[in-house]
């Protein structure tokens, strides 16, 4: 049997994608609910209102600065998905039930900073928040699933970024430490997997999302990453000190990275593009910055002012495992001149591969490939905690046969099980994005569509938020239940 008898099989989600109820129970607002809806032309912005009283916006990517005095805030105008999301804030007793249903081991789960400390630097928290997390672990605990609690998913409550300016601030690495204590301590006899930051390697790409950052400079982003760096660590020996089973793990976006030809150029091109994110890694896996980082911000003059107490953070709060995002594999050329990734500049069509609806190649032999390189490099556990088919569905008679998405899911379960028996990878578990149909991140629709259960919901916040069990809720129930062994 390739999968151990622990292995961690479930779902994955984020607070501010599904749960709703954004300003309720004392709630603040989080920098996902400045963030309106879009769709696959039309990019979200991040609005905000001047002193003025009139309001703007800033398409998320390609980011630029956000103009001086600007308040990141809700334009009544304007709709926001993460305001009612899938309404998981009153439907969570129902889907958590139909998550035991599947036979869930592991929930994968964000908890929305804003919840617990609604403006992020209040010393005390909002016991409201704290109550309503609870009341999830303790119906998660009901039918023995693991949650795996991501400490911040792209939810940095908006008045960071309005009062401090985001993760450049190192005040910051404070709140996020208080908030990291209170969840630990609270949620001790519940909580045993942790993830720091999400995707903790796209601050460049999406600034706003991932540092609350009202700037785009590079200098900018290498120094909030860097305070991340430092939270993250403290976090890890924080975690380990309250309670010693605790498990923390880094997170990163992780597709696969060919090259287009064997020209010398495409090679470089692409431990050019790896580096972008295996930098991350290292540096949480190893405790310290790569020459190559350094050298590279030698050559951009940018000083990150790394002092000796911070290089000794970094070394004693090194993770204890890996998770990443899985969804496609880019193809790099060095001569590139067409995009097909969101991630990935200079990456062009694949034409072995097809490719979804919004773009991603559809590549499960290259999470084989990924598997074996995180490993190989690290020697540490892995978990693999998104991977999933975003596309539309059509619901008839109250379900969805969504044959489609479960040959994605196999094609890459069968990989996964050749990394294990045939190369020896440490894998912890698997949890798939958008185990229920949520909010898109890139483009905030709902017709975006992941889930093993659909949610009537759709891009403008009509429907009745009822949920159906696709074809694909049997098929995952009847692999978990083999763990593994019956794909068919
Ligand atoms: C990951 C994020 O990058 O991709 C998720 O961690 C996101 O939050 C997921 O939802 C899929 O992207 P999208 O745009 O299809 O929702």
């Amino acid at each position: 049997m390739a999968f151990s008898e622990d292995f961690l099989w479930g779902g994955a989600t984020a607070a501010n994608q599904l749960e709703g109820g954004y300003n309720l129970d004392g709630k603040g607002l989080s920098t996902a609910d400045v963030i309106c809806v879009g769709n696959v032309n039309t990019k979200r912005k991040i609005t905000y209102q001047l002193k003025d009283g009139s309001y703007g916006g800033q398409e998320i990517m390609p980011y630029h600065d956000l103009p001086e005095n600007a308040k990141c805030t809700v334009d009544p105008s304007l709709y926001y998905p993460s305001h009612d999301g899938i309404d998981f804030y009153h439907h969570y007793k129902e889907d958590i039930q139909l998550f035991a249903e599947m036979g869930f081991k592991c929930f994968r789960m964000s908890i929305n900073w804003s919840r617990i400390f609604p403006n992020g630097d209040e010393e005390k928290p909002n016991e409201a928040g704290l109550q309503f997390y609870e009341n999830i672990f303790k119906e998660l605990k009901k039918y023995n699933i693991e949650p795996l609690v991501t400490i911040c998913h792209y939810e940095n409550p908006v008045e960071l970024s309005n009062k401090y300016g985001g993760w450049i601030n190192k005040k910051v690495i404070g709140f996020y430490l208080n908030y990291c204590h209170t969840l630990f301590t609270r949620y001790k006899d519940y909580v045993k997997y942790w993830i720091t930051f999400n995707e903790i390697n796209i601050m460049n790409v999406v600034p706003f999302y991932s540092g609350a950052l009202r700037v785009s400079d590079e200098k900018s982003c290498a120094l909030a990453v860097k305070n991340q760096f430092i939270a993250s660590s403290k976090a890890v020996q924080m975690a380990h000190e309250i309670n010693p089973d605790n498990m923390v793990g880094l997170m990163i976006a992780n597709g696969a990275i060919y090259t287009n030809t064997c020209h010398p150029d495409d090679q470089i091109l692409r431990m050019e593009k790896d580096r972008e994110r295996r930098f991350y890694s290292d540096v949480m896996v190893r405790g310290y910055y790569p020459n190559y980082k350094i050298k590279e911000y030698e050559r951009k003059n940018i000083d990150i002012q790394l002092t000796d107490d911070e290089k000794d953070i970094l070394k004693k709060g090194t993770v204890d495992f890996i998770s990443f995002s899985y969804y496609e594999s880019m193809t790099v050329s060095h001569d590139a001149n067409g995009s097909t990734s969101n991630i990935i500049s200079g990456a062009i069509k694949n034409p072995y591969l097809e490719t979804t609806a919004w773009g991603r190649a559809i590549d499960p032999q290259g999470l084989r490939v990924v598997l074996n390189e995180l490993y190989d490099r690290y020697q540490i556990p892995l978990f693999i905690v998104e991977n999933g088919l975003g596309t539309t569905d059509e619901l008839v008679n109250g379900t969805v046969e969504d044959d489609y998405r479960i040959d994605y899911h196999r094609k890459h379960i069968e990989q996964m099980k050749k990394a294990i028996d045939e190369d020896g990878v440490e894998l912890l578990g698997y949890t798939t994005w958008g185990c229920i149909d949520l909010v898109s991140a890139v483009t905030g629709e709902m017709k975006k569509r992941y889930g093993f259960i659909y949610v009537d919901r759709n891009n403008d916040g009509s429907g009745s938020l009822k949920r159906y069990k696709k074809k694909s809720f049997d098929w995952y129930k009847k692999v978990i239940a083999s763990n593994g062994e019956d794909l068919d």
